[in-house]
Order: C-alpha cells, then sequence, then structure tokens
C-alpha cells in the first residue's frame, strides 16, 4: 500500500525533507556551525565525524540509489514516505537514519538550555511525568536501556507524551503519535568524546536541547 501525506503523522512538520525531482538530497541547514558547535557537549571532532562522516554517508547512498531510480517516481516525495514505503532493509536504512538525524540536529541548538515557561510542552510533561526532572529522568534510563543502536524519543499522542525507544534506523510506529523530540543513542553519536559512557553523554545532552524548536513541534502536533 502506498502511504499517502494524510497518514503521515511523525515528522511532517519538516517539509524541507522532500526530495526534489532530478535533485540530489543534502545535508538540512544546521543551527550550529562546526567551529562553534555544541561545544557545552561535543568537541568539533565528534561533530564533524557525527555529521559529515556517518550523516554524510547516509545522503551519498541516497543519492547513488536516486541515480538509478526515475526522478518521477520519487521527486516531491517526503524522506518519510519514502522511508516507510521501502519498509525494512539496506535504502530503509539510509533514507530513515537521514530523517532521524535531520530531525536530532533540528533539536539541537547551542545555548539549548532549561526549558522556560511559557512553553506549552512543559504543562505536558508535568502533566505526563510529574515533574520536569522526573521527565529527564524517565528519558535518560530509557536512552541507557536502548539495547544496542538505536533512539529515543518523546513523542506526542494526544494530549500525552510517551517516551519511545525505536533500534537502528527505526522511526516510531505512525500509531505512537507524533515525534517532538529524538536524542541519536547510537555510539556513534557520543564515542569520540564520551567513549562508552552513554549515561555521561545522556546527561549532558539537555544542555543543547532546544526548547523551543521542542515546543513549536509540540504546539504544530497538537493543532494538525
Ligand atoms: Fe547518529
Amino acid at each position: 500500500m502506498r502511504l499517502t501525506h494524510h497518514m503521515l503523522k511523525s515528522y511532517s512538520f519538516l517539509p524541507s525533507l522532500k526530495i526534489a525531482a532530478g535533485q540530489a538530497v543534502a545535508l538540512p541547514t544546521l543551527k550550529f556551525s562546526l567551529d562553534e558547535g555544541l561545544s557545552e557537549v561535543f568537541s568539533k571532532r565528534q561533530l564533524e565525524l557525527h555529521i559529515h562522516k556517518h550523516h554524510q554517508g547516509y545522503i551519498d547512498k541516497i543519492n547513488g540509489f536516486l541515480k538509478t531510480h526515475p526522478a518521477e517516481k520519487y521527486g516531491g516525495m517526503e524522506i518519510e514516505e519514502i522511508a516507510r514505503s521501502l519498509q525494512n532493509g539496506g535504502m530503509f536504512n539510509q533514507f530513515a537514519q537521514h530523517l532521524n538525524h535531520s530531525f536530532y540536529w533540528s533539536c539541537l541548538k547551542s545555548g539549548g538550555g532549561a526549558l522556560q515557561s511559557p512553553h506549552s510542552v512543559e504543562k505536558a510533561i508535568n502533566r505526563t511525568f510529574g515533574s520536569f526532572g522526573a521527565f529527564q529522568a524517565q528519558f535518560n534510563e530509557a536512552g541507557l536501556g536502548n539495547f544496542g543502536s538505536g533512539w529515543t524519543w518523546l513523542v506526542a499522542d494526544g494530549d500525552k507524551l510517551k517516551i519511545v525507544n525505536t533500534s537502528n534506523a527505526e522511526l516510531p510506529a505512525e500509531t505512537e503519535g507524533r515525534a517532538i523530540l529524538t536524542i541519536d543513542v547510537w555510539e556513534h553519536a557520543y564515542y569520540k568524546d564520551f567513549e562508552n559512557r552513554r549515561a555521561d553523554y545522556l546527561k549532558e545532552i539537555w544542555k543543547v536541547v532546544d526548547w523551543p524548536a521542542v515546543s513549536e513541534n509540540y504546539d504544530r502536533a497538537m493543532s494538525t
């Protein structure tokens, strides 16, 4: 079954992630530079490897794939739509990882800092988890417990929030709700700086979470 835009619930707030007919896919515009980067948490080398080797590697494979497939088949399609239509396998992994990483970068900003009122997502966090601290503890526990490579997500399901783990390149199921935040828990996201200490990475990452962006994601999830 071909997915329609109407069915796309998880990421459809990232309109830039469409395949333009006949054009190559590229890294998304980042909110930080490699030099100034997210230095509260990552070294330049860690970010460079993650963006220009790992993320770029997925993009290169997508572009190789698009070269051998007719532009009219994928032109104008959302990356998520393509990923879900491919289901599992090699090319699903490339499209999904491009999507996951683009979303991850959009959730990070230098000085992201603490959640401040009056973001509406704050109320939802307090309503669901009791407090912001309890939410962070639960999220970090999920991230730490996500065995192997994967992603830990905050998902809006109606007016409730959920923490969801996925493995490898997988996206949250459409029935889980709308993704409003994701944290990459693949080792390649932190190994250069934190070695095997994923717990330390998860403790630090909150310094650069762009809460206004997450809140916007939440508002959009609530209104569409
Ligand atoms: Fe990654």
